[in-house]
């Protein structure tokens, strides 16, 4: 006997695949990374540009990945080697699984590497480490975290160590579990933030920065930047949704899911922005101010909050897991597919493509200490990752998701999998067959214009 096991459906109840889903999209890219995108973008117009892309790419190409996941029932690769095979075309569309699989395991390997500032922080804010009363000194407390590479190193082995045993164990219960009270948890303590905000100043500014826009000031690079994010947040052509969709009973609708978890993660990033920018403008810190913008900003509210230290343990403890609710979505693909096709057990496949996480981690977390200089093209290994994974390597596997469910594939696998009204499936077929391949193509070709001048 092999330990190769079927793939079947194993969210349980009413809400499982909602809540894996969820658990998957809301992470650290609405909280951490929303935030400093926006503000390196200039904020408004940046907005628009990711809600736009999140409406009309974001959402129909996670209908059709989903889909695929369902039909196909495995990984991407042998799940879309499937679909070609049923709609007789070639076994090649599979190159797109393996790009998403790759994409999701180049993720996981900066992902940990933030979610150990989170775990840090958490420590930091249970031992009182994260005292201060400036900008500057909240800016030498994260410099400090990130100097030596043993410490830092030990937070991302703990992320890593943690997510290889949930996958391996394949704890999908206890994922929904978590993920059940960690959302509303993590929507009350914004919206205390938000709160705070309007009473503490910085607020009307704030808003002014995230929804005021002049389109002009959106740069080639900002458009781009905006799209990936959009991929980004929604864990698309990665591997995790489809994965998950593998999952997922065959009386579930695909449309209410995709719309709910859409709506749910555009909230949780909208409103991680409102808790965050009013701290900004009122601290007088620079939003430009990269990676470290929450670690920087929010521990300097937490310190004027009523309950503030409390709040602040909650807050991080709630990051960390969320993290590591994305971070185990991410790998699932690829121990799916060792598992799956290659009769690997979940168990050896889960330390194998850990310890090869482990290495890749490493020398993403030695970018902000010893590896600082190891740079090409001004950016160091960590950037690079996010750069080449949320920039190309997404929105490319997403204008081949796109391709695919609306050119080479049957259509009838879609009409079967969404089970839309005539107009509904209409409309998802024009975005996935016309609107968001040619938005994904007009942003590439500006970015590329920009870079060959
Ligand atoms: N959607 C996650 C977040 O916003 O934090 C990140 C992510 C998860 C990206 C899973 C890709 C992925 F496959
Ligand atoms: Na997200």
């Amino acid at each position: 006997m092999t330990a190769r096991e079927k793939p079947k459906t194993l969210w349980v109840g009413r809400w499982g695949f909602i809540l894996a889903a969820t658990g998957s999209a809301v992470g650290l890219g609405n909280i951490w990374k929303f935030p400093y995108m926006t503000g390196e973008y200039g904020g408004g117009a940046f907005v628009l540009v990711y809600l736009a892309c999140i409406l009309a790419i974001g959402i129909p190409i996670m209908m059709a990945e989903i889909s695929f996941g369902r039909r196909g029932r495995g990984s991407p690769i042998d799940a879309i080697r499937r679909l070609a095979q049923e709609s007789g075309r070639s076994a090649l569309w599979s190159l797109f699984g393996w790009m998403a699989m790759l994409c999701g395991f180049m993720i996981l390997s900066f992902y940990v590497v933030v979610a150990g500032w989170s775990v840090a922080y958490l420590w930091k804010a249970v031992s009182g480490g994260l005292s201060g009363s400036s900008v500057e000194e909240m800016a030498a407390i994260f410099g400090a975290n990130n100097a030596n590479p043993w410490s830092l190193g030990f937070w991302s082995t703990l992320v890593t160590l943690a997510t290889m045993l949930i996958v391996g164990k394949g704890v999908q219960e206890g994922i929904e579990k978590s993920v059940r009270w960690m959302m509303p948890g993590m929507v009350l303590i914004l919206g205390i933030m938000i709160v705070y905000g309007v009473f503490s100043g910085g607020f009307g500014e704030a808003m002014s920065f995230l929804f005021a826009f002049e389109l002009g000031n959106l740069s080639s690079e900002g458009l781009l930047a905006a799209m990936g994010q959009a991929f980004f947040t929604l864990s698309l052509a990665s591997g995790a949704i489809l994965t998950y969709g593998s999952y997922l009973p065959d009386d579930k609708s695909i449309a209410r899911t995709t719309f709910s978890v859409a709506l749910f993660d555009t909230l949780v990033a909208l409103m991680a922005g409102l808790a965050i920018f009013p701290v900004i403008f009122a601290s007088g810190m620079d939003p430009d101010s990269g990676p470290g913008l929450i670690f920087m900003s929010l521990p300097l509210a937490f310190q004027q909050m009523p309950l503030g230290t409390l709040l602040e343990i909650a807050f991080f403890f709630m990051l960390t897991l969320a993290a590591l609710t994305s971070a185990i979505s991410m790998i699932e693909a690829t121990v799916a597919w060792l598992n799956q096709s290659r009769g690997v057990s979940r168990a050896k496949a889960s330390w194998g493509t850990g310890i090869l996480l482990w290495i890749v981690s490493t020398l993403a977390m030695l970018s902000f200490n010893v590896g600082a200089d190891w740079t090409l093209a001004g950016k160091h290994f960590f950037d690079w990752l996010d750069y080449l994974t949320s920039r190309w390597m997404m929105p490319l596997g997403g204008l081949g998701m796109a391709l695919m469910a609306g050119f080479v594939l049957r259509n009838e696998i879609f009409r079967s999998e969404l089970g839309l009204s005539r107009t509904q499936h209409a409309l998802w077929l024009f975005m996935v067959r016309y609107v968001s391949p040619l938005g994904i193509l007009l942003i590439f070709i500006d970015a590329l214009g920009v870079m060959a001048l």
